[in-house]
């Protein structure tokens, strides 16, 4: 499978070394790995002037980052979106990344996807999990698995583990 995953913190930190764990699972099941660092990139939220939906035919008006986001929607297997709790929700550029698909209305190719989430306390998750859960039905892909890191889980050796052997098995 060629999975794509869309990295939405700006540090190279706790979700980074969930990723990385990740990335290296999936490489050793023989998957094509890539790993967008959406949390560094400038992606405007959606503008809702519809110019993709008429004119543009499926491209976007504003020429940002998104450019470099967009072929995951269209050429993967499988999405995985990665992202630190920021005020109990992905972060702002994640969101972005997401609700820009309205460009090309969902997914073209992927049937699966995968949830990575860290966060400071116990369980500020469920913001994050809803949105993921209502957006992959929308979208139309199978739910792999959502894994979570709090606290001193993240990057703990069984947090690790954990997230290395669930892309294994994927
Ligand atoms: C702006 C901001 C908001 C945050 N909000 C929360 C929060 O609501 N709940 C929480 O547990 N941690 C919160 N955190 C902490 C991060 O989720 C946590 O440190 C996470 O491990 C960071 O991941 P990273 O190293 O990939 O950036 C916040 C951090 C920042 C910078």
């Amino acid at each position: 499978m060629k999975i794509t995953v869309l990295n939405g913190s700006p540090r190279k930190q706790n979700t980074a070394a969930m990723v990385e764990a990740f990335a290296e699972g999936a490489k050793a099941a023989g998957h094509e790995v890539e790993v967008i660092q959406v949390g560094k990139m400038k992606i405007g939220g959606c503008l809702a002037c519809e110019y993709c939906h008429g004119k543009g035919e499926g491209k976007c008006i504003q020429k940002d980052d998104m450019e470099k986001v967009m072929p995951a929607y269209k050429d993967c297997d499988m999405i995985v979106f990665a992202s630190p709790i920021y005020y109990f929700d992905m972060t702002a550029q994640l969101s972005a990344a997401i609700q820009r698909v309205y460009a090309i209305g969902k997914p073209t190719k992927a049937t699966k996807a995968a949830l990575l989430l860290s966060s400071a306390s116990p369980n500020p998750f469920e913001g994050a999990i809803a949105t993921y859960k209502t957006m992959i039905g929308y979208m139309g892909l199978e739910d792999a698995g959502i894994i979570t890191a709090a606290g001193e889980e993240n990057g703990s050796e069984a947090k690790l583990k954990e997230i290395c052997d669930f892309a294994k098995a994927l």
